[in-house]
C-alpha cells in the first residue's frame, strides 16, 4: 500500500457506502479517466469482468473469430469463450514480445478468406509494455474491426507518449493483488464510446430496466466494483508514478547486475514507449550458459523466493488445443527460455542481491 489507502477506506465507512457504489467509486473512475484520458471509465470486479463487458457489447458471440495475442494470461481471452466465438491467436514480435502485427494481417485475411467475421482483435500489453498500438489499429480499420486492447498489466505505461490502452476502441486494466497497482481485485473498461461504456455499467449491475420494481429484458452480470475497493484504488493512484518509477528501477538493477553474463539477456524496452517494468523478465540461452530457467527457478524456490515461467501460449494450452495460431515460435521460445524475476516494490538492495547471488551460482 502506499500510505493514504486507509484514509479513503475511512471516507467511505464514514459515507456508509459499503456497497457497489458509492462516492469513492465514482471518483476512482474520474481519476481513472484522468489519468488515461479515456472519456468513460467502469469500475468492475476484475479485468477479465471488464473484457467479457466490452467483447459483449461490441456483440462477440457464436460464429464469430476474435483474434488475439497468443502471449497473454488466460484472462484476456476467457470472455470469447464465455460469449462462443471462436479464438485465433497471433504470435508476438521481438521488438516487443507484442502481438506482431505482420502475422495480425496474416490472420485477418486468414479469416475473411473463409468467409469468417472478425468481431474483435485484442493485443496485450506484455509485462507492462504497450504493444504497437498504430500499426494494429491501422490494420484493423481498414477491416473496420474494433480493437480491445488487454492493458491489464500495463497502468502507467505509454505509447509514444499517450497513456497505456489508449488507441482502440476500448481498454481493460486489471487491479488484481499482483499488479502494479491493486485494489485487492478490480480492474476497469476505459473508453470514448458513450454507448459503450453506458452498456458496460448496465451490464455490469445486473441489466436492470428502467422501472421501480425489478424488471429485466436481458441477462446482465453482477460485475460491479466495490465502493471499499475504490477507496483503496484512490490511494494507489498517488503512488502509480513512484511505484513504476521503482520498477523501473529494480529492472535497470537486474540488467546492470546480471546483463552482461553469457547466456543471459533481458526484455526489451520498444522505442516508441516507455515499459513500466511491472515484472522483469530475464531470459536464459542455454545453449551458451547450459542454464535452464527451470534450474533457476527451483534454486529460487528452495530459497524461499518465488519466480514464475514467462505465460504459457494460449495456444499450447489445454482448453484452446483447438483453436489455431499465426506463427507461434517467438512466444514458444519466450517461455522455454524466460523467467519473471521478484520485482515487488518493496524489496530492498539485498533482497534483490540475493536473488542475483543465486542466479550467478547457477550460472556458474
Ligand atoms: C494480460 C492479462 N489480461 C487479463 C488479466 C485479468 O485481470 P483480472 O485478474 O483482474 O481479471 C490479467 C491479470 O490477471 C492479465 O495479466
Amino acid at each position: 500500500m502506499g500510505g493514504r489507502e486507509l484514509e479513503y477506506v475511512q471516507d467511505a465507512f464514514e459515507a456508509n457506502y459499503i456497497a457497489p457504489i458509492g462516492p469513492q467509486l465514482a471518483e476512482f473512475e474520474r481519476r481513472f479517466c484522468e489519468l488515461t484520458g479515456f472519456a468513460h471509465c467502469v469500475a468492475v470486479t476484475c479485468g477479465t469482468a471488464a473484457m467479457h463487458l466490452a467483447l459483449r457489447h461490441l456483440g462477440v458471440g457464436e460464429g464469430d473469430v476474435v483474434i488475439a495475442s497468443t502471449l497473454t494470461f488466460i484472462g484476456s481471452v476467457s470472455s470469447v469463450a464465455f460469449l462462443g466465438a471462436e479464438l485465433l491467436f497471433v504470435d508476438a514480435d521481438r521488438t516487443s514480445w507484442n502481438m506482431d502485427p505482420e502475422l495480425l494481417e496474416r490472420a485477418v485475411d486468414q479469416v475473411l478468406s473463409q468467409g469468417k467475421h472478425v468481431a474483435a482483435v485484442i493485443p496485450t500489453d506484455l509485462y507492462g509494455q504497450c504493444a504497437d498500438y498504430d500499426r494494429i489499429r491501422e490494420i484493423c480499420d481498414r477491416h473496420s474491426i474494433p480493437m480491445v486492447v488487454d492493458a491489464a498489466e500495463s497502468v502507467g505505461a505509454t505509447y509514444k507518449d499517450r497513456p497505456a490502452g489508449r488507441g482502440g476502441r476500448a481498454a481493460v486494466y486489471s487491479f488484481n493483488g499482483n499488479k502494479i497497482i491493486t485494489t485487492s481485485g478490480g480492474g476497469i473498461l476505459g473508453t470514448d464510446d458513450k454507448e459503450l461504456a453506458d452498456q458496460a455499467r448496465w451490464l455490469s449491475q445486473q441489466a436492470r430496466d428502467d422501472a421501480p420494481h425489478y424488471e429485466h429484458s436481458t441477462i446482465g452480470y453482477n460485475y460491479r466494483m466495490s465502493n471499499v475497493a475504490a477507496s483503496i484504488g484512490l490511494g494507489q493512484l498517488e503512488v502509480l508514478e513512484q511505484r513504476v518509477a521503482r520498477r523501473r528501477e529494480i529492472f535497470t538493477w537486474y540488467e546492470r547486475t546480471l546483463g552482461g553474463l553469457p547466456g543471459v539477456s533481458f526484455a526489451p524496452e520498444a522505442a516508441y514507449g516507455v515499459h513500466n517494468r511491472w515484472l522483469t523478465v530475464i531470459l536464459f540461452d542455454e545453449a551458451v550458459c547450459s542454464v535452464t530457467p527451470e534450474a533457476v527457478r527451483l534454486a529460487l524456490e528452495a530459497a524461499n523466493i518465488e519466480s514464475r515461467p514467462v505465460w504459457k501460449p494460449m495456444h499450447l494450452q489445454p482448453v484452446f488445443r483447438n483453436a489455431p495460431v499465426v506463427g507461434g515460435a517467438v512466444s514458444e521460445e519466450l517461455f522455454a527460455r524466460g523467467l519473471c524475476l521478484p520485482s515487488g516494490t518493496a524489496m530492498t538492495e539485498a533482497d534483490l542481491e540475493r536473488v542475483a547471488t543465486i542466479i550467478r551460482r547457477c550460472l556458474a
